[in-house]
């Protein structure tokens, strides 16, 4: 794991709203690179034309977006080796831009480009239409920029020297589709600022934005106060072959009797990342939430145990043994905390159950915060993952499993990009991310207890 600190603003609006000229002045007293996302749909839209492909072929297309080479830098667009900085700026590009945005593989594709852009160089002012709802979520700063529509289409008008009548329809046309797509549509997210720019000139705007930067909000300092708690150092200890063939044993025995008391069934596997660390972030209803998760990977994940099981001697050599670690509940236990952030920036997955304990019924809610808070700073994305059906299984209380149908559905990861300068994480980011992660694993809750015939 890197060292270094990713500072990203994240500027999203419709076209003619200010994004461009603002990212580009914000970049530049920010000591960072710009990039206009808009500038890759664009380049995709021109590959397609090239070809001849039809924009809505949505197999065809998407396979070319995963195929080409796009280089956007400041001032110069390059696709497939050939300079296209004009050209993707034609009004027959732009009139099929919105329609190859709308594909969701392209979108996939593209954004997973935008995270690789961002990582390669530790940060960004990065503008578009999804930036700070689905890309970069944990942004320092996220704006929602907008204008008046004559303002908007004057702008463009002046940039592409057509008439402000004609690029006002053809804007509302677009502006339709950017709004109303299923796959990212453009939309203020959680957390933006929105400013209206029709009357605000450049510098001032500028001026404005870097003093949101400078202030700092009041979530910070309270989150301060939880830092200091969880900064103590802790041991970490690396796993041994001895201790992952352990696991290894425990997890298959696990798998087995899980699938066949349970009948459990995975679904949304391939969302997890390949290698790396990464959060697990499931719903909790039963005990058995622990077991069952065995039978979505192979790889060894640690867990965060209530340190209360260590009073039983077999239980916590069982436990750490498996690369269990005690938490300290009622508390943000330091020691616990650290230990979580260490063994990710050691590469091994974590598994933190955000509602903190079991709970009961069909309702996720007041998440606590340290699933999120690891996650952003140790910079690895937090999976969410909802299971169905393992409340009817094992009830708070019981003593006894029952054998029902367990349904288990792993989410698309939510990628916190930490984006203070320093290790501190601001609460404001840690707030967030813990919303969209609610959002998130109540509805792979719903559609796993629906799927485990337990709605
Ligand atoms: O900002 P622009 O006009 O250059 O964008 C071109 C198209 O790409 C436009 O229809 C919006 C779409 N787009 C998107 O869907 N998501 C982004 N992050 C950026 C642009």
């Amino acid at each position: 794991m890197s060292g270094v600190p990713y500072r990203v603003i994240a500027i999203d609006g419709p076209s003619g709203s200010g994004k461009s000229t603002l990212a580009a002045a914000l970049a530049a007293e920010l000591g960072l690179e710009h990039l206009d996302t808009g500038a890759m749909y664009r380049a995709v839209a021109l590959a397609v034309l090239r070809r001849g492909l039809e924009p809505d072929d949505a197999d065809a297309v998407a396979t070319l977006a995963r195929a080409m080479s796009i280089e956007v830098s400041p001032g110069s667009v390059v696709v497939n080796g050939e300079d296209a900085t004009a050209a993707i700026r034609t009004p027959e590009v732009t009139a099929i831009a919105s329609v190859v945005a709308a594909n969701p593989d392209v979108r996939t594709e593209l954004v997973r480009r935008q995270r690789a852009w961002v990582e390669d160089r530790r940060g960004g002012v990065v503008e578009g239409r999804d930036i700070a709802s689905v890309v970069f979520p944990g942004a320092e700063l996220k704006l929602y920029l907008t204008a008046s529509s004559e303002t908007r289409a004057r702008r463009r008008a002046e940039e592409t020297g057509s008439q402000a009548e004609a690029t006002a329809s053809e804007m509302a046309a677009r502006d339709a589709r950017d709004t109303t797509r299923a796959a990212s549509p453009l939309v203020r997210a959680d957390g933006s600022h929105e400013i209206d720019t029709t009357d605000v000139p450049v510098g001032q705007l500028v001026k404005e934005v870097l003093k949101m930067l400078d202030t700092p909000d009041q979530g910070r300092h309270e989150f301060t106060r939880l830092e200091h708690r969880v900064g103590a150092k802790v041991e970490y200890k690396p796993p041994t072959r001895g201790s992952l063939l352990f696991f290894a044993v425990c997890r298959a025995i696990a798998a087995t009797i899980c699938r066949l008391f349970c009948r459990v069934t995975v679904e949304g596997r391939e969302n997890l990342p390949a290698s790396g660390p990464y959060v697990f972030a499931p719903v909790h209803r039963s005990y058995v939430d622990w077991i069952v998760l065995a039978c979505i990977s192979r790889r060894r994940v640690r867990f965060m145990a209530k340190d209360t099981l260590w009073s039983s001697r077999f239980v916590g050599w069982l436990l750490e043994a498996l690369g269990t670690f005690p938490v300290h509940r009622g508390s943000a236990d330091r020691a616990a905390f650290s230990l979580c952030v260490k063994i990710l920036a050691e590469g091994e997955p974590c598994v933190l159950f955000p509602e903190g304990q079991r709970r009961s019924g069909p309702v996720v809610e007041d998440l606590l915060g340290g699933a999120a808070y690891v996650a952003a700073r140790a910079r690895v994305p937090i999976v969410p993952v909802g299971i169905g059906g393992s409340e009817r299984v094992m009830q708070k209380g019981k003593a006894l499993p029952r054998p029902y149908k367990v349904h288990i559905v792993v989410g698309r990861p939510i990628y916190p990009l930490a984006t203070e300068s320093g290790s501190r994480v601001p609460m404001r980011v840690v707030k967030e991310i813990t919303a969209q992660l609610q959002g998130d694993i109540q509805e792979l809750f719903d559609r796993a207890q629906r799927r485990a015939g337990a709605a």
